[in-house]
C-alpha cells in the first residue's frame, strides 16, 4: 500500500475535494458510462472510486447486478460509503489497484475515472483489473492528464503526488501487452461554458482551459481476452 498517495487522498476527501472531483468529473464522466452499455445484471468495479458519484451512477445502471467501488484513501471510501446508504447493489472496500482483493472473474465491466495514472505500478494494476475480469469482460478508463492534452501538464507540478504522464499509444501498447484486445481510445468533451471572466483555478490561463477542454478528456476502452 503506497501510503503517501494513502494520506495526500485521504487529505483530499477532508478538504472537500471529493465532492469537488464530481463537479469537475461527472459531465464527461456520465458520458464514458453511457458508452459503456452496460447490462442491468452487470458486476461493475470502479477503481479509484473517490467519493463514489460514478459508483452509484454506474449502480442505477446495473440495478439487477452490483458495483464495487475500490480506493486506496480510506477517508474517500468513508465518504462514498455514507453517501451510498440508500443503494442496496453498492458496496466499498479499501484496497489498491495493485493487489485488488477479489477472485478471479468476479466482475463483468471495470470502470475507473481520472484514477490511472497516479499508481505507482499501472502495470501491476492493469493485469489485476484482467484477472478480476471476466473472459470478454469490459474495462473503460478516463483519463484527463495525458501528454497530448498539452494544458493538462500544468497539473503535474502543483500536486504533492507523483504521477505518469502518457501518450495515447503508450497506453494502447501497455493495455496490448498485457492481456487486453480491442483497445479504443476515443476523446470526450465536456459541455460546461467556461466563465467569461476565468481567473485562474485549475488552469494559469482562460486560454489554457479552452485549449485543454477542446483537446477532451481521453476514453480507453479494453476488453479482456483470457
Ligand atoms: C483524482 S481522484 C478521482 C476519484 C473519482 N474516480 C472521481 O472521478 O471523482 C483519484 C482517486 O484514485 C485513488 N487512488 C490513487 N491511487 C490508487 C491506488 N493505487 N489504488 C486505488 N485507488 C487509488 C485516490 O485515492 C483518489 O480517490
Amino acid at each position: 500500500m503506497d501510503e503517501h498517495l494513502r494520506d495526500e487522498f485521504n487529505e483530499w476527501a477532508r478538504a472537500g475535494r471529493g465532492e469537488g472531483m464530481e463537479k469537475g468529473h461527472r459531465p464527461v464522466g456520465e458520458q464514458a458510462i453511457e458508452r459503456m452499455h452496460l447490462p442491468s445484471t452487470a458486476r461493475v468495479l470502479d477503481v479509484g472510486c473517490g467519493s463514489g458519484w460514478a459508483t452509484r451512477l454506474i449502480a442505477e445502471k446495473a440495478h439487477e447486478g452490483n458495483v464495487m467501488g475500490i480506493d486506496i484513501a480510506d477517508e474517500m471510501v468513508q465518504l462514498a460509503a455514507e453517501s451510498s446508504s440508500s443503494f442496496e447493489n453498492v458496496e466499498f472496500k479499501v484496497a489498491t489497484a495493485e493487489e485488488l482483493p477479489f477472485s478471479d472473474d468476479e466482475f463483468t465491466h471495470a470502470f475507473s475515472m481520472e484514477s490511472l495514472y497516479y499508481y505507482s505500478n499501472m502495470i501491476a494494476a492493469l493485469r489485476e483489473i484482467r484477472r478480476v475480469l471476466v473472459d470478454g469482460g469490459t474495462f473503460v478508463t478516463v483519463i484527463d492528464l495525458y501528454l497530448e492534452n498539452a494544458p493538462s501538464h500544468q497539473w503535474i507540478p502543483t500536486l504533492k503526488v507523483p504521477v505518469h504522464l502518457l501518450g495515447i499509444p503508450d497506453y494502447r501498447l501497455m493495455f496490448e501487452e498485457n492481456g487486453f484486445v480491442n483497445v479504443v481510445d476515443e476523446r470526450l468533451y465536456d459541455p460546461k461554458p467556461i466563465p467569461a471572466d476565468y481567473s485562474g483555478g485549475s488552469f494559469a490561463t482562460r486560454d489554457d482551459y479552452v485549449l485543454y477542454k477542446k483537446n477532451g478528456s481521453l476514453m480507453l476502452t479494453a476488453e479482456v481476452r483470457k
